[in-house]
Parts: structure tokens; sequence; C-alpha cells
């Protein structure tokens, strides 16, 4: 039979290259996303669209209802909805922090909650929550962005403690950049973008290298045959990065060099002082 998975964010980028993979890899694959009621939103190919706004849990609820109303079953769970904003730490206003937590982190907990009554009953089941390399480290001016995979991967932990006893294991995949993301779901801080901004310069030339980091990353199939392999394994791996060497080098710097000698080599990579 085949194993049903819902993929959350799956109406643009890397959660609808996950969703197309794993369909075709033979698997059953819901679809979820706020844009999949429109008509101009098609899902991805070989799945099943599903209305899910995840910072609204009624949404979320009827989501999940309306899957095992049809598959009975839940194999997996995959978390990739989330969106980006690009900010100073000063200038970023809490309400905006608010809402990239709530999305990114809370929506993410709001679908874990509403499949694991359901796995628990089950005996067996796989979560995969989409973090980031800024889950492991910092870059100037995703500061909100940042803090939102930090606390993903905090709370992720806790849950793999929690739930190995019900036979649901849980994986963070942490990608690097990849192309293909849309530019719809990358916000720019107001404030930082405006000329009179004591962080302007910076705020610019950061934000124009994420952009060609993003634009000149991985293929997102990448990352999808990892989700993929991850959901085929016996015994997944709780952690699993996805990146080039230089990427993956970011994270050896970050774990062996003195925090400050980082934060120097990240603020000239970045946003070099002139
Ligand atoms: N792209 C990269 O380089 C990169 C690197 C590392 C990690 N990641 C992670 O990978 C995941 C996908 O990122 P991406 O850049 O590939 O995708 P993206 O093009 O930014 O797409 C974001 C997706 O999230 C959905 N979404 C946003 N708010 C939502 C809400 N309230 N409820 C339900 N869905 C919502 C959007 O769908 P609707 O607007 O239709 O709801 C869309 O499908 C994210 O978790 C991201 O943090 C990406």
């Amino acid at each position: 039979m085949k194993k049903a998975v819902f993929v959350s964010g799956a109406s643009s980028g890397l959660g609808r290259a996950v969703a197309e993979h794993l369909s075709s890899r033979g698997y059953t694959v819901y679809a979820g996303a706020r844009s999949f009621d429109r008509e101009d939103v098609s899902p991805p190919a070989g799945c099943v669209g599903v209305k899910l706004d995840v910072t609204d849990t009624a949404s979320v609820s009827a989501a999940f209802r309306y899957m095992l109303e049809k598959e009975k079953e839940i194999y997996a769970l995959v978390n990739c909805a989330a969106f980006f904003t690009m900010g100073s730490c000063e200038e970023v206003p809490p309400e905006e922090l608010a809402r990239i937590m709530n999305t990114n982190f809370i929506g993410m907990v709001r679908n874990v909650q509403a499949v694991l009554p359901v796995m628990r009953k089950q005996g067996y089941g796989r979560i995969i929550n989409f973090s980031s390399i800024n889950g492991v480290l910092a870059v100037p001016f995703q500061g909100a962005y940042t803090a939102s995979k930090h606390a993903i991967e905090g709370w992720s932990e806790a849950l793999a403690q929690e739930i190995s006893r019900f036979g649901i294991d849980v994986s963070v995949v942490e990608p690097g950049d990849c192309k293909g993301g849309s530019q719809k779901y990358r916000h720019r801080c107001s404030a930082s973008a405006d000329i009179a901004s004591p962080y302007y310069e910076y705020y610019k030339a950061g934000t124009d290298k994420i952009h060609s980091d993003e634009e000149n990353g991985m293929d997102q199939l990448r990352v999808a045959s990892a989700v993929c392999g991850l959901l085929d394994s016996k015994k997944p791996p709780y952690r699993k990065v996805v990146a080039t060497l230089t990427q993956r080098s970011s994270i050896w710097l970050h774990k062996f060099l003195a925090r400050r000698t980082f934060n120097g080599i990240i603020t000239d990579y970045y946003a070099p002082k002139k």
C-alpha cells in the first residue's frame, strides 16, 4: 500500500519540489498551502492540493481531517511552510517578529500537534521539520528568520526525545541556499531599506549577497531527494544537512572558531565595513 505523506508549504520552492519528488517515488502526497484555494495555483504534479494556513488552528485541523478521512493513516508530515524577513535587528518591528514566529515556528507546532494523536495511535510516524543552516548559525539582516529556525531546532530536539517511545521519528533538515524559492516570501523591512537608515549600505550589500547566494544555490532536487531518503530509511538520522562544501564549512567554522572570529568572517562576507 502507498504511504501517505503531508507536505506543508507545497505551493512554491522546496515544499513543492519535495511534494512532487515524493509523489514520483510512490508516496501518496497531500500538499498544503494557502493558495490552493485559488484557481490559478495548481497542486504539485501527482499530489492532492489542500488549503492550509498554518497560522490558523481551525485551518490546520480541517486540512488533516480531510486527509485522514481519505487515507485513514498518515506515514509522515513534512513541514516546509515559512517566509523570510530581511532587516536589521534594531529595525524589524516586534509585530513582524511575531508574524514570522507564528508562521515558521508555531505554524509547524500546530501541524505537529494535529498529527501526533493519530501517529501515537498508529504506533509509527515520521516528522520532518525544515530548519536551515540558519537554524545552526546566524547571518546579518536575517535575525528574525534565524530566530524562527533556532526555535524550530530547540523544539524539535525536545519533541524527538518525547515521542521516540511511541515509534515516531523526528528529523530536522538543514538546507543551504537553494535556487527557486519565490521572492514573494522574501519580505524586506522598510526601515532598513530606507536610505536614512544607519544600516542602509550594509543592509543593501547583505541582502544583495543573500539574493545572489540563493540564485546560485543548490538545485531543489538535492533537498527533495534527501527528504525522500529520510522517509525511505528504516532509521533516519535526526539531523540532515543538505549543503555544498562551502556552506558546510560555515557550520564547521561556527563550531570550532571563537565566536568573535566567526562573527568577523561572516560580517566581512555579507556586509564588509567600507
Ligand atoms: N530556499 C532556500 O534557499 C532555503 C534554504 C534553507 C531552508 N529553506 C527552508 O525551506 C522551506 C521552503 O523554502 P523555499 O524558499 O523553498 O520556499 P518559498 O518559495 O519561500 O515558499 C514558501 C511556502 O510556504 C507557504 N506558506 C507561507 N505562509 C504560509 C501559511 N501561513 N500557511 C501555509 N503555508 C504557508 C507558501 O504557500 P502559500 O503562500 O500558498 O500559503 C509557500 O508554499 C522553508 O522552511 C525555508 O525556511 C529554504
